[in-house]
């Protein structure tokens, strides 16, 4: 576990490398993945297909900050307003 996370912190400090869509699908890999799948479609802990999702901006922001339901917020892993951003472009991109 201690290990998983010096490696999460290692990998956060090397995205300042990475072009802005690059640092978005590696936040989106880090804090997202693990519930909603590299896709977007995998739905764990009843985790909502995000490939299909219809949000506005605006709400997909609210649900990173707040939270909804099984899913915690997501403010303090993202850091700053910056990485909710490339987050939601990443999002974004998953649908179809
Ligand atoms: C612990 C598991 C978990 C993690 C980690 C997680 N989510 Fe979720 N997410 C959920 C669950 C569960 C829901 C459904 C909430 C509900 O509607 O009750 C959800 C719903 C959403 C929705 C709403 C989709 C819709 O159309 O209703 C968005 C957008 C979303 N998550 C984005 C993210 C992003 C971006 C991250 C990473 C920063 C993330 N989630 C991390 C579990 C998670």
């Amino acid at each position: 576990m201690l290990i998983a996370c010096q490696e999460t912190a290692k990998q956060q400090d090397d995205l300042s490398s990475q072009t802005p869509a690059e640092q978005g699908a590696s936040l989106y890999s880090m804090h997202c993945a693990q519930c909603h799948g590299e896709d977007g479609k995998l739905g764990a802990s009843g985790a909502r297909d995000l490939s299909t999702s219809k949000l506005s901006d605006q709400d997909i922001l609210h649900i990173i900050k707040k939270g909804k339901g099984a899913m915690p917020s997501m403010k303090a892993l993202l850091e700053t307003d910056q990485n909710i951003n490339l987050v939601l472009s990443h999002i974004k991109g998953l649908r179809r």
